[in-house]
């Protein structure tokens, strides 16, 4: 697992092995040469690292390879912490010689056994990834396939584009939505529709076309949306559907003060609420949540979201909209306007072609092609188009550990440091809105953000990553301010499941404490994915 983060975390390797604070060391000066040994091997191997990643999926002597490159590099990097912590250890003493205490507690042994104890530690890695760097050779890796260096350019770039919002081929079936929410079970409290289908698909964009509609907004003055998720926790949602109702901040307490307000606001009023990302198959859960939400006026629906058809069953009252996959035709329309054209790559018969292939690839997933689409975008020569359409990540079937392999390509070619600013999104729960400059100064406080010169401010670096994001489709847009500026996003489930994939199961996740996560909760978070997975 994990094995793609590699990349990313040999970087924070190099990182460590070239940080000036390491020369201040007086330890550094004995293990130099080890040190100098382990960083010249480190990008030997990292050079053939994206061809090995991809190889992998088929080849399994190439997976093994990978898994013991892995452990060493991750024992290299408990080494180098530890050499960290006993040359500060050092440091303290050497300045602090009349401090006896300071010295005991620390515990700071005798220099020259804990020279001769780093540097044999780091010899052993040295050999271990010696003979691992030697295997590569059997291997006939192709070495350094993506141009980094050109990737490093692409975000480095204010990106002053316009994000398309554009929805295609889902004419019918919000035709379909609109009329059952405006003409059905008008004599009925309450009526359910189901949207169902897969991760991806369109199923909240679709709802958001129908709660947005104009016939809609005429025939419900009271629309609400809450985001359900993984976790059907009633008193969450019903605290939810208040805040959405009042468009107020909720601090009720307990059920019966929440059940009672939130009748008062319901009541008489003919409402539209959508429920979007249902998991929960759970029937008593539904019946308790229905049963708080009657008393407003005839005719009032719910639309609910869901991959599962169980859900639709259990929830839904009207029928059920199954959500098929785009349209040959509009899947292309789809990435046609986002990787050719001002500025994208040259719309020629050949690219076409190879662009056409990459579509079918993705299966009539929308947010797969957009993705993609983008990814392209910042790749203008043929080369790079065939090096996506053939790449043997797209044989790695979903079901494996339940990543779209279009999306898992896409993260393949961002530049390490921003694997690891969209690996640590991973701490955020799912549908979680992130606010854009707290998740700056975090990147910032993690060390994440690396200005490429001493003028640059590291606020502006790390804009430039979150533009870059966002414009890759890692990202979508949450809330806008009256200038348009963003103010938040939201990471998909989908390429949710991708941050924790990437950054490890160990990693934490920000759990929402009743309703909103306080800031002071995210800043103090300690975050631990890379070095843990
Ligand atoms: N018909 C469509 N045309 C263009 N983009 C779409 C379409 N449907 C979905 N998308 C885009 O694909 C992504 C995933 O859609 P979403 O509605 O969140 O999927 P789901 O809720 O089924 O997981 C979003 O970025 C959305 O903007
Ligand atoms: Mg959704």
């Amino acid at each position: 697992m994990a094995e793609i983060v590699l990349t990313a975390f040999l970087q924070v390797l190099f990182d460590k092995l070239t940080s000036p604070k390491l020369e201040e060391y007086e330890l550094w000066l004995g293990a130099k040469k080890e040190l100098e040994e382990l960083e010249s091997t480190l990008s030997t191997i990292a050079a053939v690292l994206d061809d090995a990643e991809e190889r992998q999926v088929k080849d399994k002597a190439v997976r093994n390879w990978l898994m013991k490159l892995k452990d060493a590099v991750y024992d290299a990097d408990a080494v180098l912490d530890e050499f960290a912590t006993k040359a500060l250890q050092q440091k303290v003493k050497s300045q602090d010689h009349t401090n006896r205490w300071v010295s005991s507690f620390l515990q700071v042994p005798n220099s020259v056994a804990l020279h001769v104890k780093m540097g044999s530690m780091i010899k052993e890695i040295n050999k271990r990834l010696n003979a691992i760097a030697l295997e590569r050779v059997n291997f006939h890796f192709r070495e350094g396939i993506r141009d980094v260096e050109k990737e490093d350019n692409e975000c480095r770039q204010t990106h002053s584009f316009v994000i398309e919002s554009e929805v295609f081929g889902r004419e019918k079936d919000k035709a379909e939505i609109v009329d059952m929410l405006i003409g059905w079970g008008n004599g009925e409290d309450l009526s359910v529709i189901p949207i169902v289908g897969m991760g991806g698909i369109g199923k909240t964009t679709l709802a958001q076309l129908a709660f947005n509609d104009v016939k809609v907004k005429d025939s419900f003055k009271l629309r609400m949306w809450v985001c359900v998720s993984e976790d059907f926790d009633v008193p969450r949602l019903t605290k939810a559907i208040i805040e959405a109702a009042t468009k107020e901040r909720c601090d009720l307490l307990g059920m019966d003060l929440l059940q009672t307000r939130l009748r008062e606001r319901l009541a008489g009023e003919k409402f539209l609420l959508v429920l979007d990302d249902v998991w929960s198959e759970d029937y008593e859960k539904w019946d308790r949540l229905r049963t708080l939400l009657r008393g407003g006026a005839k005719g009032s629906k719910i639309i609910v979201t869901s991959r599962s058809t169980g859900v639709a069953a259990i929830m839904g009252s009207l029928p059920t909209c199954y959500l098929a996959r785009l349209s040959d035709d509009d899947c292309w329309t789809l990435f046609r306007k986002r990787a050719f054209g001002n500025g994208g790559a040259e719309q020629t018969p050949r690219m076409v072609a190879i662009g056409k292939e990459i579509v079918k690839k993705c299966g009539g997933i929308p947010l797969a092609i957009k993705t993609l689409g983008s990814l392209m975008r910042s790749r203008r020569e043929e080369r790079e188009w065939l090096y996506v359409k053939d790449n043997e990540l797209w044989r790695l079937p979903q079901e494996r550990d339940g990543i779209l392999p279009a999306l898992r390509i896409s993260y393949n070619h961002l530049p390490s440091y921003l694997k690891r600013c969209f690996a640590y999104c991973a701490v955020f729960p799912k549908d979680y809105d992130i606010n854009k400059e707290r998740l700056i100064q975090m990147w910032m406080a993690e060390g994440l953000v690396e200005p490429s010169d001493a003028a640059e401010q590291l606020e502006d670096v790390g804009n430039n990553y979150f533009n870059y994001l966002l414009w890759r489709s890692f990202f979508q847009v949450a809330e806008e301010d009256e200038d348009g500026s963003i103010v938040s996003c939201k990471i998909h489930d989908l390429m949710h499941d991708l941050a924790q994939f990437v950054a490890g199961v160990e990693c934490s996740i920000l759990r929402q404490a009743q309703g909103r996560s306080s800031q002071k909760e995210l800043v103090t978070y300690r975050w631990s994915a890379t070095q843990e997975c």
